[in-house]
């Protein structure tokens, strides 16, 4: 049984010379009878510790421990419940009044400080993620268009401007459209496997866009007018060759065009792309789906028409090849070369850049490479 010592009588004695004061208990009682007549006593107290103990705690942590402690099952305040049994009946509801006063009351209390630190740890929690909003932004990187696709647009301009409509093709196609319907004999070599990429069914990455000449015919009825720009394919790899490339394709179809038209035309769109006084000539040539065939040249960038090492001293550098629509052609695509004339042209947008912009090697272009591609205008 858990006894309470509560009386103590001193007095003096002398151990070995020295005096000491002795203390002996007079009377020593059963706890329970303790509790049973302090209890409403002793309940204060723990109240009233209660308050100053939550008052004291400095994190939820404790003040949840705290709880426990004090208003839990087990805790001190219902513990003072075991006192009932000690007590008279009359004073047995009391006790159990009393005990719920002393929960309300520290439970309030709890839920006061559990209300103020929770604000504090909020408080706490906005200081540490706090924004710096003096602080300069994070910038990205502005990207930029690629010098080829911005020299395709450039091209694409002067066209459209004269009211040509812009038109595509599919990058993998039938021989017929890149060689057949285009007046190209079965064996002509272009169609060599040494020049033609072949894909697994039979068709071909198209090696030029001219193809989408007869696409455009098959579809529409003339006049037509339109350019065609996109990727080509040539087994092909050195500083001025790469094996896919980009060309614009240029058609016209009309009654009575003539070469007249095709240089009128050309001289025009090599005074937009290129300088105001910048000079076309026109030499024979061949492709089997224009005939006449001709090769234009524009007259040297670089020395002015008047002779140095990049026009090999000739004055003239080769652009683009064009001519006039061949009647077998027409006729391929159910157009009827005596009612109907047409011109057409083919330029390579690497070649048109590279001369632009004096760049002496194609594979730049695809590299990727941004010290490269930044000169360009990329941010
Ligand atoms: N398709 C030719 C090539 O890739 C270029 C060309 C020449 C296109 C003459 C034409 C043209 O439309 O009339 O080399």
């Amino acid at each position: 049984m858990d006894c309470a010592v509560v009386g103590v009588a001193f007095y003096m004695v002398r151990i070995g010379g020295v005096r000491q004061k002795m203390a002996i208990a007079t009377q020593i009682v059963p706890m329970e009878r303790i509790m049973s007549e302090n209890v409403f006593q002793h309940l204060k107290t723990l109240e009233a510790q209660g308050l100053e103990q939550i008052e004291a705690v400095n994190t939820l942590e404790e003040l949840t421990q705290l709880n426990k402690q004090l208003l839990g099952k087990k805790g001190d305040i219902q513990a003072t419940m075991k006192a009932i049994k000690t007590l008279p009946k009359a004073e047995k509801p009391k006790l159990g009044a009393a005990v719920n006063q002393a929960k309300q009351t520290l439970q309030a209390a709890f839920d006061a400080k559990n209300a103020r630190l929770q604000a504090l740890r909020e408080q706490q929690a906005i200081a540490e993620h706090r924004v710096d909003l003096s602080l300069p932004g994070r910038s990205h990187r502005r990207g930029g268009e690629h010098i080829l696709r911005t020299v395709q647009r450039e091209i694409e301009d002067v066209f459209v401007k004269m009211g040509f409509r812009i038109a595509l093709g599919p990058q993998i196609e039938d021989d017929f459209y890149n060689f057949e319907a285009l007046n190209f004999p079965a064996d002509h070599p272009a169609r060599d496997m040494q020049d033609t990429l072949l894909v697994e069914d039979g068709s071909v990455l198209r090696t030029h866009t001219s193809p989408v000449q007869i696409r455009t015919m098959l579809s529409y009825p003339p006049p037509i007018r339109i350019i065609a720009p996109g990727a080509v394919y040539r087994r092909d790899d050195d500083v001025t060759h790469s094996p896919l490339f980009h060309q614009v394709e240029g058609l016209h179809v009309d009654r009575n065009l003539s070469l007249a038209h095709l240089k009128g035309i050309l001289q025009h769109f090599a005074h937009e792309l290129f300088s105001p006084s910048t000079p076309i000539r026109l030499r024979p040539s061949f492709f089997p789906f224009t005939e006449p065939s001709v090769e234009v040249d524009i007259g040297c960038i670089f020395c002015d028409n008047s002779g140095c090492r990049l026009c090999k001293q000739t004055g003239w550098i080769e652009i683009l090849g064009a001519g006039m629509v061949d009647p077998n052609v027409f006729r391929e695509c159910g157009i009827d070369p005596e009612v109907w004339s047409g011109w057409a042209f083919g330029i390579g947008i690497e070649r048109v850049a590279m001369l632009k912009h004096r760049i002496s090697d194609i594979r730049l272009f695809f590299e990727s490479d941004l010290r490269f591609l930044g000169q360009f205008g990329l941010g």
